[in-house]
């Protein structure tokens, strides 16, 4: 089967066209360069609440504004209230954002409870005014990221998709389940197949698309353009790109094995301990070297020790022993 190798619109080409999903609390800016450095066609930024960024809630501006100017990055947001909305798309650009990505799938009672997230597919009409606000408050690019639809008697992902279309969305990231699947049961990908036939715009896969069979199928099921990768990539920054050789013709990555894991994970950790300081750094941390470690088949003990290890240098010690596993295999 021939893919789709390049998605272009406006002065953007996202090729390959596979894609780090947004994982709030993980896929922050040492992750989403470790990935783009195996090779993506694009990375998403975490979530970024649009009121609390523009009245500059400690953490959140930050958050946002790095790596906002980075290539191949979208920053997402996520509100609901237009005003709020278009003030932060406006911000975002002023910053050097080249696409901005509307989050509407986000189950999170936190989020849906302020009816924003995926609670906005039971509002398509509110919704179309929130991405009205932002296609016309900005110049770059807008996307948006949703769900299939609320629930099972509410499937109406497609219907929004022609809407937002027609509102001047340019690309939109559908993930096989409903809201009220959270991550429950499998994303189904052929259904995705309904929102691609409704709309003109590139349509991207989301949900349970671990590596390039689970990509191959899911561009087969819903015919989607592209794909989008989230907890697969975890521990695994280079699995789009595998994704990306196997599909699209572009160069192998290089698993890192050996001293070059060892130096890729001790890279990523001191990144994160600058990116966010050494506590918050420390903390963050722990997620990342757990999947790093599931993945190596560390023993655990061991593992144990150094997720609740305190000094910095003592993991940094640790890692060799810790990846010993993975390196032998
Ligand atoms: C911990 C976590 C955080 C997430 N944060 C966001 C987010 O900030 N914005 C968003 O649109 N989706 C978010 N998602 C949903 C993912 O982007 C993605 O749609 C979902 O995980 C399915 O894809 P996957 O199976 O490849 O992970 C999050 C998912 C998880 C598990």
């Amino acid at each position: 089967m021939a893919y789709c190798s390049s998605i272009t619109f406006d002065d953007l080409a996202l090729q390959p066209p596979v894609a780090l999903a947004p994982l709030a609390g993980i896929t922050d800016l040492p992750f989403r360069q470790l990935v783009a450095s195996f090779g993506a066609g694009w990375v998403v930024s975490e979530m970024v609440a649009s009121q609390e960024m523009v009245q500059a809630k400690p953490g959140v501006r930050e958050r946002a504004e790095l790596g906002f100017d980075q290539q191949g990055t979208a920053v997402q947001i996520a509100g609901r209230e237009a005003h709020w909305m278009a003030e932060a798309a406006r911000m975002i650009e002023a910053n050097g954002a080249v696409m901005i990505d509307i989050n509407m799938g986000c189950p999170a009672k936190k989020v849906t409870n302020g009816y924003s997230g995926s609670a906005l597919l039971r509002d398509p009409d509110h919704a179309l005014r929130l991405i009205e606000a932002v296609v016309n408050a900005v110049k770059v690019p807008v996307t948006l990221k949703t769900r299939l639809g609320w629930d099972h008697d509410c499937l109406n992902a497609a219907d929004v998709a022609r809407r937002a279309q027609d509102a001047g969305i340019r690309l939109v990231t559908i993930h096989g389940r409903t809201r009220c699947q959270f991550y429950k049961g499998s994303a189904d990908w052929a259904a995705i197949r309904e929102i691609k036939d409704a709309v003109n715009i590139p349509v991207i896969a989301n949900g349970d698309i671990t590596g390039p069979q689970a990509a191959r199928e899911a561009l087969a099921l819903s015919g989607a353009d592209g794909v989008m990768i989230g907890r697969g990539a975890q521990g695994r920054p280079w699995v789009l790109a595998q994704v990306a050789a196997a599909l699209h013709g572009a160069k192998s990555p290089v698993v890192p094995q050996g001293a070059a894991l060892i130096d890729m994970v001790a890279g990523h950790y001191t990144a994160m301990l600058s990116f966010y300081g050494s506590d918050m750094g420390r903390r963050v941390a722990r997620k990342h070297l757990g999947w790093y470690m599931d993945d190596a088949g560390t023993p655990a003990s061991l593992r144990k020790a150094i997720l609740t290890e305190a000094d910095p240098d003592a993991v940094l010690r640790d890692l060799p022993d810790a990846l010993a596993m993975r390196v032998a295999a």
